[in-house]
């Protein structure tokens, strides 16, 4: 069932953001794709945005081409973080809170998927739970106070993906040292994300910190670099030639989602917001079912429980 009926035939389109003055938007993964079209957006509107991107040069080089687009006035920055380092991500959201005053919206977007064979990060996990969602936990957990502060929001990129693998947590393998696949790693990876988004509403709410708004999304099936970027030669074949089908849409309505869920009024968090159109890879954006799984509470709880421990950040909450 799709519930986009909130937004019209269209679907929710950035024409509806008003200004962004005096705001400030944080996202991961600007250098291509989705986080890099927010960030086209964001700026266009006259937001503040802050890039986290593990590439310096390919930093420059999207800051470079967004001034002369845009023009020299765009308020737009870089921080130097790599997802897959913890101390990277320790570190960058240190210079985060050193550099911006308030948070409007942390936007978790960078990602890496359909990794051909198993491996693992320096702190030993597999790398797309590292990358996906390990990284963008401790993230998010060292942000939370300026979020909290600012009445933010944390918007988390998923992906349809969540319903296309074992759909839970192998808890007595979490890094798939048996039977490792590409999508079933990269499935659980982005399911985790999903299931932290409705945990940590959960919390949020239980300790009356409800100020701060946690939205999950996804952008459909987008022409963007991803798969192009960490998957196998077989899948940039397959992705190559499903690119020139209907079944994918552009990079910039992939953005619409998680523009939508950091500037959009009165969202339900509960929600899960992508393209309404055919299997919600395309089409108007709005919201749209979510199969149970996502919400499994016993799951989730324990997934919360592992990713503090795994990466040693505890959650003030
Ligand atoms: N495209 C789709 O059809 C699709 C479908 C479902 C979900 N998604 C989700 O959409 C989001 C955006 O992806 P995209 O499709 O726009 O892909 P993309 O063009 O490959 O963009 C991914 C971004 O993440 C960055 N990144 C990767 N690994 C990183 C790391 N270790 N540390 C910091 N940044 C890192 C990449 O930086 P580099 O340039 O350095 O690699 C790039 O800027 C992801 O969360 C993805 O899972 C996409």
């Amino acid at each position: 069932m799709n519930t986009n009926d909130q937004f019209g035939k269209q679907g929710w389109t950035p024409d509806k953001i008003k200004g962004l003055s005096g705001k400030t938007f944080i996202i991961t993964g600007t250098t291509s794709g989705t986080g890099f079209e927010a960030s086209r957006i964001l700026l266009s509107k006259g937001a503040k945005v802050v890039m986290l991107n593990r590439n310096a040069k390919k930093s420059e080089d999207v800051i470079a081409t967004l001034k002369k687009e845009l023009g020299n006035h765009i308020n737009v920055s870089f921080i130097l973080m790599d997802l897959a380092e913890q101390a990277s991500v320790r570190k960058a959201a240190q210079e985060v809170l050193e550099k911006v005053t308030r948070i409007d919206a942390l936007m978790c977007n960078g990602a890496i998927a359909q990794v051909p064979t198993q491996k693992l990060t320096v702190d030993g996990f597999e790398s797309q739970l590292g990358v996906n969602h390990y990284g963008h936990f401790t993230l998010q957990g060292i942000l939370f106070p300026l979020i909290e502060k600012s009445k933010g929001r944390i918007v988390t990129v998923g992906s349809m993906g969540y319903n296309m693998g074992i759909k839970t947590i192998k808890f007595d393998d979490i890094n798939w040292d048996k039977d490792y696949t590409p999508n079933d790693a990269y499935s659980q990876s982005k399911l985790a994300q999903i299931m932290t988004v409705y945990e940590l509403q959960d919390r949020l709410k239980k300790v009356g910190k409800t100020d701060v708004k946690v939205y999950a999304c996804h952008p459909g099936s987008s022409r963007t670099s991803l798969i192009s970027t960490s998957g196998s030669l077989m899948m940039r074949i397959i992705f190559g030639l499903m690119k020139l089908s209907p079944l994918t849409q552009s990079a910039e309505k992939g953005a619409y989602p998680e523009l939508m869920c950091a500037t959009e009024e009165d969202l339900d968090q509960k929600e899960f917001y992508g393209p309404t159109g055919r299997s919600n890879w395309v089409g108007p954006v709005g919201a749209h079912k979510l199969e149970p799984h996502a919400k499994d509470k016993a799951v989730a709880e324990k997934l919360w429980e592992v990713s503090e421990k795994a990466t040693g950040f505890k959650w003030n909450l």
